[in-house]
C-alpha cells in the first residue's frame, strides 16, 4: 500500500491498494463526519484525481471509530434563510451523488457504524455496500424526525433499491435498520465481520472494476407478493394509499413532511427519476421554512445540547461509573428502572416487602427484556447474561455495595422517611440516593437523612423503558458530585436528562398538573370528556388530558392535586368533579374503571358516560375546541414560566425538552417556551389576562411574561442556532 497525492480539504486521506483507491473519510476536529456542500466539493475533487491516478476502483470508508456519516450538517441548513437557499443546497447535494452513481470508477461504501441521513443517500449513490455486523452498525434516513425529507436523492434510490413498500416505511418513520434485517431487505450487499470490511470492499471494488460483478442498483429480496404490489400502477396507489391514511391517523396531519416524502416517492414513479428529484429538491426546501421543522430541528439542538450539560455550574465534577444499583420497591417504577439498568450492565438488587412482591419485579424486568426478544433488539443469550445481574431481597442486604440507590416506594412521605432511615446506615459513605417521587419536595424526603447532601430526586416516568425523559432534582444541599453522578447515569440509561431545583411537583408534574386540573375545571362546567379530549389530540398532544388521567391513576392524581394545592393555594385548587371522581374510588385504567370503560383485555372503550352521575351532572355539553385548548395550553404554559421565574428550571431549553419529551407537549410546537415565542409574550400575557378576568386568579400571567412582553423580548435568538 503507498500513499496518493492528497485532496485539499484535509477531510480526505487517499491510499491505493494496488489497483483500487481507499479514501478515508474523517473530518478534522469533528466527533462525527458530517455531509457539508464543502465536502461535497472537495470530495469531487478527490474523485477526479483518483480517476487522473490510474487507480481502478474506490472504496469509501470512515476514519471515525463506530460512525460512518451522521448525515447533513444540520448547522448549515438552519443558515439557509429561504427555501430557494435551501432547495439549491439539495441540489448541490444530487448533482454531486448523481456524479458518484456516473463516476467511471465504481465506488464501493464500507459501512461501520451510524450510516444517517446524507451519509445513507451517499451509501446509495455508491455501487456496492458493505457493512459490517456491529451494533453500532445502523442504516437510516431521519430527516423527517426533523420535519424534513431526504433531500440527495434518498427519495428516488431507495425505492428504486429495496422497493416502494420498504422504502415508505424507512423514509416515513426514520427508523434505524440493523446491518442483518439491512442485508435481508437489500439495502446492503455484504455483511461482514469488522475485523475484514476493508479487505471485502477492496475485493469488491476489484471484482467490480473487472466486469465479475455488476453494481447493485435494483431491487431484491421482495418476495413474490411486493414484486406484484410494486410493480404495477395499481399496486402502487393502493400502497401509497394506504401510507398516507397511515401517516394522517399517526400524525392527525400536524407534520407536513411525510405527506410531503410521499408525493416526491410517487412523482418519481410516475413521471421518472429525473422529476422526482426536481420534486424532492423543490419540497426539501420548501420543509426547511416550515415552523414544524424549525421547532424539530430546535429540539434536536436542544438534546445535543443538553447532553453536553453536566447538570452543574463549572468546575463541574467528574462523575463516578455506577456499577451497582440498588432499588428500593419492586413495583411498576422500581422493576421499570430495573429493566434499563441491567440492560446498560449495571448489578441490580430489588427490595421489597416480601417475596412475592420482589418475584413480580424481576418478572416484570424479565417481560422487557423478552419484549425487546421478540423484536430481535436482543439476542437469547443477552437476556440471559441481563436476567444474571438482577437480584432481590427483602432486606437491604447487597446494598452496602450500592453507588447508587432509587427509592420507588409508595407515594407516602412517612414511608419514604421510614426506607430512608433504614437504609441509609448500610449504605457506603459516597453512595447517593435518589428518590423517583413525582411530586413530595426532595428536601422533605431529605429531612430525614444523616447525609442529604447525598440525596436528590431521579423522577423516571412510567413506562421507564419506553420514556425519554429523566428529571432530576437537586435540593439545596445536594452536592455536585451526587448530581453529576445521576446525570451521568441517566445519560448511560439512555435518557435525556434535565436537572430541575427542588419544590412540589419539580417541573413537569407541576406544568401537568396545571394543565389537568383545567381540565378538570372544564368538567366543572359540565364540558363532555371527549370534547375536551379531542380538541387537545387536534392541538398535537399523545393522548387527552381525561385519557392520562386514566392512564396516571386518578388515585395518584388525586394525591398530586393535593400536595400542589396545599402548596400552590387556589391556582391549583382541584376541580370538584375530579376531586368527586377520586372520591369515588375509581382509579383508572389499572383499576378497570374510570373515565373510560376498559374491556376484560385491558382495551380502552368509549366515555364511560356513568361517570357523570358521580361528578354530580348527567347534562353535558361540547365546548368549543378553542375554548379547551386555551384554556389548559395556557395554564401550562403559564405555570412552566412561573417554574423559570422561580428557579425551579435553570433554562428555558430545559423547559422545552422537558415538556415535550417528559409530557407529551407536542414535538411540532417545540415547548412552552417556543411556543410563548412564536406567539409573541406580548400576545399570550393578554390572552391569559383575558382569561383571568374570567376565572381569577388561576390565570394571572407570570411575572417574567409580563416583563418579556413590556420589553419585547424573546427566549430564543430570532433566527440562528437556536441554543449553543
Ligand atoms: P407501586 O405501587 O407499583 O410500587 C411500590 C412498591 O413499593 C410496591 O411493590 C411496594 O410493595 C413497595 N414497598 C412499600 N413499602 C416498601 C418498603 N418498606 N421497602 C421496599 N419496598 C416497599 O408504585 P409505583 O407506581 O412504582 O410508584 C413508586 C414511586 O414512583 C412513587 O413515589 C410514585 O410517585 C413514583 N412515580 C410513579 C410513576 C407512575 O407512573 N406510576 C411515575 C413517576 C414516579
Amino acid at each position: 500500500m503507498n500513499t496518493a497525492p492528497q485532496p485539499p480539504g484535509g477531510a480526505f486521506t487517499v491510499t491505493r491498494d494496488v489497483d483500487i483507491a481507499v479514501v478515508t473519510l474523517d473530518i478534522p476536529g469533528q466527533p462525527l463526519n458530517t455531509l457539508s456542500t464543502s465536502l461535497a466539493a472537495s470530495f469531487g475533487t478527490a474523485l477526479d484525481e483518483i480517476t487522473r491516478s490510474g487507480a481502478r476502483a474506490i472504496v469509501l470508508v470512515s476514519g471515525k471509530p463506530d460512525s460512518f456519516i451522521a448525515g447533513a450538517d444540520i448547522e448549515q441548513l438552519l443558515g439557509a434563510r429561504t427555501a430557494q437557499e435551501a432547495e439549491r443546497m439539495s441540489r448541490d447535494g444530487q448533482a454531486f451523488f448523481d456524479r458518484l452513481e456516473q463516476s467511471k470508477l465504481p465506488v464501493v461504501a464500507a459501512i461501520h457504524g451510524a450510516c444517517l441521513g446524507g451519509g445513507l443517500e451517499l451509501a446509495l449513490a455508491c455501487a456496492w455496500r458493505v457493512a459490517t455486523d456491529h451494533p453500532k452498525t445502523v442504516l437510516a434516513l431521519p430527516e423527517v424526525q426533523l420535519g424534513l425529507i431526504p433531500g440527495s436523492g434518498g427519495t428516488q434510490r431507495l425505492p428504486r433499491l429495496v422497493g416502494l413498500q420498504r422504502a415508505l416505511d424507512m423514509i416515513l418513520t426514520g427508523r434505524n435498520i440493523r446491518a442483518k434485517k439491512a442485508l435481508g431487505m437489500g439495502l446492503i450487499d455484504d455483511l461482514v465481520h469488522p475485523a475484514i470490511l476493508r479487505d471485502v470492499a477492496v475485493r469488491r471494488a476489484r471484482e467490480l472494476a473487472d466486469g465479475a460483478r455488476k453494481p447493485s442498483r435494483t431491487a431484491k429480496g421482495r418476495g413474490a407478493a411486493g414484486v406484484l404490489l410494486e410493480d404495477n400502477p395499481l399496486g402502487r396507489r393502493v400502497v401509497f394509499r394506504q401510507a398516507k391514511a397511515g401517516v394522517l391517523a399517526k400524525t392527525h396531519g400536524h407534520y407536513p413532511a411525510p405527506l410531503a416524502a410521499l408525493d416526491v416517492v410517487r412523482a418519481g414513479y410516475d413521471r421518472g427519476m429525473r422529476q422526482g428529484l426536481e420534486e424532492e429538491a423543490r419540497q426539501f426546501g420548501e420543509l426547511t421554512q416550515t415552523p414544524e421543522a424549525k421547532e424539530l430541528m430546535f429540539l434536536f439542538f436542544a438534546t445535543t445540547s443538553l447532553k453536553k450539560d453536566a447538570g452543574v455550574s463549572d468546575p463541574a465534577p467528574k462523575p463516578r461509573d455506577i456499577e451497582r444499583l440498588g432499588i428500593l420497591g419492586a413495583g411498576f417504577m422500581g422493576a421499570g428502572i430495573a429493566s434499563v439498568a441491567v440492560q446498560q450492565g449495571t448489578i441490580v438488587r430489588l427490595k421489597d416487602t416480601d417475596h412475592a412482591r420482589v418475584g413480580k419485579g424481576l418478572a416484570s424486568v424479565r417481560a422487557v427484556l423478552q419484549e425487546r426478544l421478540k423484536k430481535k433488539q436482543l439476542t437469547r443469550g443477552q437476556v440471559t447474561d441481563m436476567m444474571v445481574l438482577a437480584g432481590g431481597s427483602t432486606d437491604y442486604s447487597g446494598f452496602e455495595q450500592a453507588d447508587l440507590v432509587i427509592e420507588a416506594v409508595f407515594e407516602d412521605l412517612a414511608l419514604k422517611h421510614r426506607v430512608l432511615r433504614d437504609v441509609e446506615p448500610a449504605l457506603r459513605a459516597d453512595a447517593v440516593y435518589a428518590s423517583n417521587t413525582s411530586t413530595i419536595p426532595i428536601a422533605e424526603i431529605a429531612a430525614a437523612a444523616t447525609h442529604p447532601e447525598r440525596v436528590l430526586g431521579m423522577h423516571f416516568f412510567s413506562p421507564v423503558h419506553k420514556m425519554p425523559l429523566l428529571e432530576v432534582i437537586a435540593t439545596e444541599r445536594t452536592s455536585k458530585e451526587a448530581i453529576v453522578d445521576a446525570v451521568a447515569y441517566g445519560r448511560r440509561l439512555g435518557k435525556t436528562v434535565i436537572v430541575v431545583n427542588d419544590g412540589p411537583g419539580f417541573y413537569t408534574t407541576r406544568a401537568l398538573a396545571a394543565y389537568l386540573n383545567e381540565a378538570g375545571k372544564l368538567l366543572d362546567e359540565g364540558a363532555s370528556i371527549g370534547s375536551i379530549d379531542r380538541a387537545l389530540t387536534d392541538f398535537g398532544f399523545p393522548v387527552g388530558p381525561i385519557t392520562l388521567m386514566d392512564e396516571v391513576g386518578i388515585d395518584v392524581g388525586g394525591k398530586v392535586g393535593l400536595v400542589l394545592s396545599q402548596a400552590f393555594g387556589t391556582r391549583m385548587a382541584p376541580s370538584d368533579a375530579m376531586r368527586k371522581v377520586v372520591e369515588s374510588g375509581r382509579t383508572g385504567r389499572k383499576g378497570g374503571k374510570g373515565f373510560y370503560l376498559y374491556g376484560s383485555n385491558g382495551k380502552k372503550g368509549d366515555v364511560d358516560t356513568s361517570i357523570y352521575e358521580v361528578m354530580g351532572g348527567r347534562e353535558r355539553r361540547d365546548i368549543e375546541a378553542s375554548e379547551v385548548v386555551e384554556r389548559c395550553v395556557l395554564a401550562m404554559v403559564n405555570e412552566a414560566a412561573r417554574c423559570l421565574e422561580g428557579g425551579i428550571l435553570r433554562s428555558a431549553r430545559d423547559g422545552d425538552i422537558g415538556a415535550v419529551f417528559g409530557i407529551g407537549f407536542p414535538p411540532f410546537r417545540g415547548g412552552p417556551f417556543r411556543y410563548i415565542d412564536s406567539q409573541g409574550a406580548d400576545e399570550i400575557v393578554e390572552r391569559l389576562e383575558g382569561l383571568n378576568g374570567r376565572f381569577p386568579p388561576r390565570f394571572e400571567p407570570a411575572e417574567l411574561l409580563v416583563e418579556m412582553a413590556r420589553a419585547r423580548r424573546r427566549f430564543y435568538p430570532a433566527s440562528g442556532k437556536p441554543v449553543e
